[in-house]
This record gives C-alpha cells, structure tokens and sequence, in this order.
C-alpha cells in the first residue's frame, strides 16, 4: 500500500485530499497543529470515513518532522500546513516566515534525507504574481476582463511577492522546485488561484465563495465591495485533488516545475454571479449591501491552467454552477460546521482581497486569490 503524508491535513484541503486519497487505497499520515478553528472537527469528519495515522506535529519543530518522515517514509507528500492570514503575516512576520519558509524548508529537508523519490506537492498560491502590474483590467459588460491575457495569468508572468505571507510562500515555493533541481527530488509548486468545497469555513475576508454559500443558507447579509463586477477564476476542491493525484502519478514531468493551478477562464465568475447562482439553488434573493471599492482591489484575476493541461492531461471537470450548488448542499447537511464559519482569521489564501488586508500593507496587496 502507497503511503501519503499530508501535512495541514486537518484543514479544508487536507481533509478533503485526505478522503480522496484513503478512498482510493492510499494509507494516509495527516500532519497537523490543529491550530486552525475547525480543524478538529475536520479530523473527528475523517475518522468517521477513514483509518489513518494522525501525527499532532508542527511544521517548525524540526526533530518532530524528521520522526514523522523518517517513520513514514511516505511514496508521496502533500505540504499543505501554513500561516495563511496576511494581516496575521503583517502583524507577526516572523511567525508567519517561520511556519511557511521554515516549515517547508524543513519539510523538504526530511524529504531529502529519508525519502528522496517520494513525490513532493507543495500548495503555493498565486500571490507569488503579486500585484500583476502588466495585467491592465477593462469592464466588459457585467464583467471586468483582462484583455491583454485572454488565456489568464500563466507561469511566465514576473514572481513579484507582496506582504511577508507572499514572500514567505514565495521563498517556499523556489526552494521547492529547486531542491528538484539540486537534489532530484521530484518537487512541484501549485500556485493554487480560489479554491472553494465542502468543509471551508469560509468568512466574508476569506473563502469568499463558501462564505457567500453559507451567508445564502443562514440567512447572513453579503457585503459586495465595489461593483461586484469583479472576477475571479474558482476551483472546486475536488478538481483541484485531481490534479494532486495526477502529478503525483506523473514525478518525471512534474519535478521542478511551477504550476498555475484555478478554474481557469472557463470558470471565471464575477461575485454577482455567484450570488445569482445561489440565489437559483436557494430559490430566494439574498440581501446584498454594497459597500465603496477597497484600496488596491483587483478587478480581475483568472489563471491560465493551460500548462497543466498539457503536461498532465488535466482540466477542470466541475463548472462553477454545478460547484455552487454541491457546496449549498454541503451547508445545509452540515450547518452546524458551516456555522463556526466567521471564527477564523481574518484573511486566508482563497480570498478575493479583503479590507482588513488592504490596510495592513497600505492598500498595496493584489486581489490574487
Ligand atoms: N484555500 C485556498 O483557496 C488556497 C489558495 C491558495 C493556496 N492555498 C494554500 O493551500 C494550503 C491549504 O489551505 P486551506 O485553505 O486548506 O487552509 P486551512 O487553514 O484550512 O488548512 C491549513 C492547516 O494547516 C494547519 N497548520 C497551520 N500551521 C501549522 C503548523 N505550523 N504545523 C502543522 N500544521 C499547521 C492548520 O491547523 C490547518 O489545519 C495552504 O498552504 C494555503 O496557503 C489555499
């Protein structure tokens, strides 16, 4: 049996890829702090589905990970564990370059020394792009477009890290595909756009279209900031496993290699899009307030996912719709999960910018994700 480590495995994606993976025969190791509301609810969720091995580590401690990997010995590692507020990355960038430079570094240090073919994914983020300077935004209609990119943001665009979360998931993300190159681990960095499923605890900052999901089904407001004509491009998390699990059967093509992983063009969705298809799913019209556009917001961001296309024979299979509605179904089966939503940071990954963001690293942070 093929063994996976999954650090952050307790989290939104680590649940999820932890599923995924036991469901298909992988024995699963999930690395976590459980410092994230909610993830021990997400682990109590597992281990009603799923036998794994759960090792209550963190990423920082490097005796700790040595002995989770050495005693593993995983054929694969998803690294997902990370800070992943920027205003906590503001108000503490030590912590914050601690958990995820450091973290990863030793992560892929263990890696190195006890198991260097085993198949290395890290969860990077499209806000290695920064503020994407050269990506001029034009209101087209309903929607804002970016019509000097009309495949999205691919992986040649210039690295341009922002705020200390972007350069510290920046500096994970060149040690990543350079201990490929140095050292021939078969390493990969996912610059993962929004990506959005069951068991987000989405927040108005963070996870906007959980938040929006679980606004819609409580019965909670959405606050729209600017014109709701913004755009970005979202992934459901299911699609997103795929991907995982593609590169992980694929070492060869993917060691040392970046990938801009979203919904790509075909999922782009502007917020009052999303809320429209909520509203069909709920048959009812959700209270909207608009408020001014926040400092530095992007009207656009959408990614090009025509590399892992072509390298790994993927592509998104769940259009947006249909990935609204499933996470509508997720809520209402489980709103007493969907209810903790609004105790987390204040802005993770995932996010569509945030006001809290904007101020913390005056107004100059891209809407990335
Ligand atoms: N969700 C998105 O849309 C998105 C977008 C881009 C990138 N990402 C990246 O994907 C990864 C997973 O994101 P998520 O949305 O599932 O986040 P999450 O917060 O739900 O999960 C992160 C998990 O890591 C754990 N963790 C935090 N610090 C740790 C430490 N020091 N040691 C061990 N475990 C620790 C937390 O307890 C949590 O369970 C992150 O690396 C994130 O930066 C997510």
């Amino acid at each position: 049996m093929k063994r996976v480590l999954i650090t952050g495995g307790a989290g939104f994606i680590g649940c999820n890829a932890a599923r995924f993976f036991g469901e298909r025969n992988w024995r699963v190791t999930v690395l976590d702090t459980l410092s994230r509301d909610g993830s021990d609810r997400n682990l109590d969720w597992l281990r009603d589905r799923l036998a794994f091995d759960f090792a209550r580590v963190d990423v920082r401690e490097r005796a700790a990970v040595d002995r989770v990997v050495a005693e593993t010995r995983p054929d694969a590692v998803l690294h997902l564990a990370a800070q992943v507020a920027v205003t906590t990355s503001v108000a503490d960038p030590r912590a914050d370059f601690s958990v995820n430079a450091l973290g990863t570094f030793n992560m892929l240090d263990a890696v190195r020394r006890f198991c260097p073919d085993a198949v290395f994914v890290f969860a990077s983020t499209n806000k290695v792009y920064g503020k994407v300077a050269g990506a001029r935004a034009e209101l087209h209609g309903e929607r804002w477009t970016l019509p000097d990119r009309p495949h999205g943001i691919g992986e040649g665009e210039p690295l341009d890290f922002l705020s200390p979360y972007g350069c510290s998931k920046g500096a994970a993300d060149q040690y990543v595909t350079d201990f490929a190159r140095i050292y021939g681990i078969p390493a990969t960095s996912f610059r993962q756009s929004c990506i959005y499923g069951p068991r987000q605890l989405g927040i108005e900052d963070q996870g906007w279209v959980a938040w929006f999901a679980i606004a819609g089904v409580l019965g909670r407001g959405i606050t729209l900031f600017g014109d709701g004509r913004q755009v970005r491009d979202v992934l459901h998390v299911d699609d997103l496993l795929r991907a995982y699990e593609a590169a992980i059967l694929a070492p060869d093509a993917v060691a040392g290699q970046a990938f801009n992983v979203g919904g790509g063009p075909g999922n782009a969705v502007s917020l009052r899009e999303v809320i429209a298809m909520l509203e069909t799913r709920l048959s009812r019209r959700i209270p909207v307030r608009v408020a001014d556009w926040r400092p530095g917001d992007q009207r656009a961001y959408v990614s090009d996912v025509e590399k892992l296309r072509r390298v790994l024979g993927w592509a998104p299979e769940i259009g947006a719709a249909d990935g609204v509605s499933r996470l509508v179904q997720w809520v209402l089966e489980d709103r007493a999960a969907a209810d903790r939503a609004g105790v987390a940071p204040a802005h993770a990954d995932g996010g569509a910018s945030t006001a809290a963001d904007q101020a913390a690293i005056g107004g100059a942070l891209p809407a990335g994700a």
